[in-house]
């Protein structure tokens, strides 16, 4: 396994892989394994104190414990950054804390959000850290990485909210019954906020309880954030004990050489052989490793691309010969010989201190489909529960579909937004295409002509689409420190999706009440029999899935995102939604979800018009980084993801068109919808 700072930094910007993945829930598991409390009991509104030994009194003291809390203070919170998923967003316990997430991070005003009041400790102090998303963030932790433990949980459980929902609730608790810290009481960290968040985690908790027998796992979620809570501190007090890294890599190399020696004869340092200089200098190495300093072996401004770390990598001369803490010491040697740490990785007392624990579910494992069909990519999506998990195949359909979109609003220009980007061009027209279709449904207000055996083969066939309400939206939440206000205004539109913690508005489940109403059962969404449901046609499943595929790519499709998202906000408002609306009426069917429709989105200040805003605030955050140039590309992806809508739709609409047309005409040629649906 590489440092932790290596994967911290890595997970911020989605950098890694499946396979890092895979290291890291080793990782994990081990920590686990060392927490399990299956003999404990602990009462899950409990509180406890940090009780670590570190003085926050004098200011030397102050800034070291400052340091060693900034990775995880300034990510706080970041573990329920995809608590809701498609697959799990209508679970109570799951839309509680996104709840939380939604209250401490993504609410208004700035000052009650956590990370932001640890950010103003900091300058407070005169510590000036750079922010987390920068490069050398993490790296400048890495001579004490045991202490990242807490902070990478943070990132890693952001990425396995489903199989490790319950520990996720008990990390959660235990943060929020964390008190009397006295840099908690220098951040202002408000009690009653607190509180009220605590009291949402404990009703998460047993809410999930009352199906699932998972209380064990619960107490070692909440085990696992003390103790990496704990390791923060370790050492914190012993600085003066320190050894250089200088000293560290003298005795690094004194205790490889009996093993290493007559290998080095052609490793030349200003003109003498490793092999001799090292024979030299055994009792003190000082001069050799100041020649390899200056060698081109070594690269100061990026240790990790120095020829020395290359040679431990996999194809190098000397892998397999360093252990990672090893390698870790060479990196903090080449960054700074005169930084220290405690950790001497030549020392047995000194092995990892990283507690661990059990088994990890495989519950939400992938669906294994062979050949990709939008059936099987539509159950795939569901269950990928991490965007480093995502597939090739998934990419590959949002690819074609964008590209697909590109020609239709060269078909189609007189429907596709402006080609050139001007906000208030763009604004006008929003609302004169809004305002046409207003005028369109007060104009006819007859009852669209379709029956009702179709009425219901239509809230069938739309089943795969709205039980995944939202899902274009859902991989939007950064871990980043700063959330900027295009998230916030796409966060907000999604939360109501969800239903704003409430799962009676949450609208997969106003679509679920339809279906029963209408007694047009189906088996559960997430399940092959939903996908293998022979009532349903294959195009039914085409537009969910790419919503689904593109959100798991939303640090890369980010402008097509934003314009997928104001069309489908502003898809249905007007004519559509209101003829609809009519329709179900005239067969008394409940129109509920579409009516929640028409408000939610509406154009004067909900979706419509968060999404316009959202686009607005983005280009004008482009244009004072970039200029033009940026604009007019992103301008065109906007465009794109805007059209794709109607290119992802298509095939199922005209489908309907085609099966209404027949049923009508040839109702011998169409088995009845009826039949169908109640069979
Ligand atoms: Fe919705
Ligand atoms: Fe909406």
């Amino acid at each position: 396994m590489k440092p932790l700072h290596h994967y911290a930094q890595n997970l911020l910007s989605t950098r890694l892989g499946t396979k890092d993945l895979c290291v890291l829930d080793q990782w994990a598991q081990d920590i686990l394994i060392e927490n399990d409390p299956r003999t404990e009991d602990i009462p899950l509104d409990s509180v406890w104190t940090a009780d670590v030994d570190v003085d926050f009194g004098t200011p030397g003291d102050r800034l070291a414990v400052l340091r060693a809390l900034a990775p995880a203070e300034l990510l706080s919170l970041a573990w329920l950054s995809r608590i809701t998923q498609p697959k799990t967003g209508h679970f109570a316990s799951n839309l509680k804390l996104a709840k939380i997430y939604d209250l401490e991070i993504m609410a208004e005003p700035e000052a009650s959000n956590p990370r932001e009041r640890f950010r103003s400790l900091l300058i407070q102090e005169g510590l000036s850290l750079p922010e987390a998303k920068d490069p050398g963030f993490f790296n400048g932790h890495s001579s004490d990485d045991a202490r990242l433990t807490h902070a990478l949980l943070h990132l890693y459980l952001a990425h396995r909210a489903q199989r490790l929902f319950p520990e996720l609730i008990g990390y959660t608790i235990a943060h929020f019954g964390r008190i009397n810290s006295a840099w908690d009481e220098a951040m202002q960290r408000s009690e009653r906020s607190r509180s009220k968040s605590h009291l949402i985690c404990v009703e998460a908790a047993k809410t999930h309880l009352q199906e699932h027998d998972h209380s064990w796992r619960i107490h070692r979620g909440w085990k696992l954030y003390q103790m990496s809570y704990r390791l923060q501190f370790a050492h914190l007090n012993d600085q003066a004990n320190a050894i250089p890294h200088r000293v560290l890599m003298s005795r690094l190399i004194q205790t490889k050489w009996p093993e290493a020696k007559g290998y080095h004869h052609k490793v030349m340092l200003q003109g003498d052989s490793l092999d001799s200089l090292i024979a030299t200098h055994q009792e003190d190495l000082t001069p050799v490793l100041n020649r390899l300093r200056q060698s081109h072996f070594v690269d100061a401004a990026c240790p990790v691309k120095s020829q020395l770390i290359q040679a431990t990598h996999f194809g190098g001369p000397m892998f397999g010969v360093f252990q990672t803490k090893e390698q870790a010491l060479m990196e903090a040697w080449i960054s700074d010989p005169n930084g220290s740490t405690l950790d001497d990785p030549c020392s047995s007392a000194l092995t990892s201190t990283a507690p661990s624990f059990p088994e990890t579910s495989t519950e939400s494992k992938r669906t294994p489909y062979r050949s990709y069909t939008y059936r099987s990519l539509y159950l795939n999506a569901l269950s990928t529960e991490s965007p480093l998990e995502a597939s090739p195949e998934q990419k590959s359909l949002c690819l074609k579909i964008l590209n697909q979109a590109k020609w239709w609003n060269r078909l189609r220009p007189f429907a596709a937004l402006p080609k050139s980007y001007d906000a208030h061009v763009l604004t006008l027209w929003i609302e004169h295409r809004h305002h046409q279709s207003v005028e369109k449904a007060e104009a006819s207000k007859t009852t669209p002509p379709i029956d009702k055996s179709f009425c219901r083969w239509l809230i069938l066939q739309c089943a795969p689409a709205i039980l995944t309400d939202g899902a274009w939206l859902s991989g939007i939440q950064t871990l980043e420190e700063r959330i900027d206000t295009p998230t916030l205004k796409l966060w907000r539109t999604y939360l109501d999706e969800l239903g704003d913690g409430h799962t009676e508005w949450n609208h997969p489940n106003v679509y679920r009440r339809l279906l029963d109403s209408q007694r047009i059962p189906m088996a559960a969404f997430d399940q092959p029999a939903f996908i293998e449901d022979p009532r349903l046609i294959d195009s039914a499943f085409r537009l969910p899935a790419y919503l689904m595929s593109v959100a798991l790519f939303s640090r890369d499709f980010l402008p097509e995102i934003l314009g997928l998202n104001l069309a489908i906000e502003t898809s249905g408002l007007g004519h559509h939604y209101l003829s609809a609306i009519r329709a179900l009426k005239a067969h008394d069917i409940d129109p509920s979800i579409i009516e929640l429709h028409l408000s939610i989105d509406n154009l004067s200040s909900g979706h419509s018009r968060w999404a316009l805003e959202a686009i607005i605030h983005y280009l004008n955050e482009l244009d004072q980084r970039g200029g033009y140039a940026l604009i007019t590309n992103s301008w065109s992806r906007i465009r794109q993801g805007y059209a794709s809508l109607s290119t992802a739709a298509l095939p199922m609409a005209t489908h309907s068109i085609a099966y209404y047309a027949l049923s009508q005409h040839l109702p011998w040629l169409c088995t009845s919808p009826n039949t169908v649906i109640e069979s």
